[in-house]
């Protein structure tokens, strides 16, 4: 099991495995060498192995990896069916995409709660969920304990939904926001996403000729 001294960048490798044995387990590959395997990653052997072993190994020398037991591991560390209690706050164009996307591609987090401060909005049904009221948001929390918040509104005002959120217990953010809840509630886990990050990261690529993977 996972281990408190684990870093970041070692973490963020992990769902990169979990895709790549999602795939090979769906051509019906049952076993990979180690040295294969770091091949479709990109990385070398040595630095899947050590990240491996931070939870317990799994390779098995001479044989490699079972796929399925590695992808049931990598999962089981990802949490990936663990469905923790979710709230999405701003049912506009991408927050209709994310809720689409949880639907088809993952059982990490369980939607319980979508809202939005549009009351033209509100009401209306998405993915067998109701939009509610942002007013009631509050309310909603105390009496259901969220553990998640996927927050995808324009960055004004935010620091008061983050706040209604953290204050009712909410541990985790996935946040699309440029306001940083860190700064304000150092305790919360937050993952800040970007799509425009890795939209410049590619352009800086391209214009120096690099060719890292
Ligand atoms: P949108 O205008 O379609 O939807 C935003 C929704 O948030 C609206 O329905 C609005 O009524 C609601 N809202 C605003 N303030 C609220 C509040 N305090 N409480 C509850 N609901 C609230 O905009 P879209 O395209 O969905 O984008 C949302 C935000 O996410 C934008 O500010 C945009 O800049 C940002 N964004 C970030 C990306 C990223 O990669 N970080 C990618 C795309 C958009």
């Amino acid at each position: 099991m996972a281990k408190k001294d684990v870093s970041l960048s070692v973490i963020r490798r992990l769902p990169r495995y979990f895709r790549l044995l999602a795939s090979l387990k769906k051509s019906g590959i049952v076993r990979i060498s180690s040295n294969e395997f770091s091949e479709k990653l990109g990385l070398s052997a040595s630095q899947v192995r050590q990240d491996l072993n931070y939870f317990g190994g799994f390779g098995q020398q001479g044989y490699g990896y079972n796929v399925n037991n590695l992808y049931v591991e990598i999962g089981n560390i990802l949490s990936v069916n663990s469905g923790m209690k979710t709230v999405l706050i701003g049912a506009g164009n991408l927050g209709r995409s994310i809720i689409k996307n949880l639907d088809s591609h993952s059982k990490n987090l369980e939607l319980i709660g979508i809202f939005d401060k549009n009351t033209a909005l509100v009401g209306e049904m998405i993915s067998d969920l109701v939009v509610r009221n942002a007013q009631d948001l509050d309310d909603f929390c105390k009496e259901h304990r969220p553990l998640v918040a996927i927050v995808c509104i324009p960055n004004d005002n935010t620091k008061e939904v983050f706040s209604i959120l953290a204050k009712n217990g909410v541990k985790g953010f996935w946040n699309f926001t440029d306001y940083n809840p860190k700064d304000d509630f150092p305790d919360v886990v937050v993952e800040n996403v970007h799509l425009t990050d890795s939209m410049m990261t590619m352009c800086y690529r391209i214009n120096n000729e690099t060719d890292i993977r």
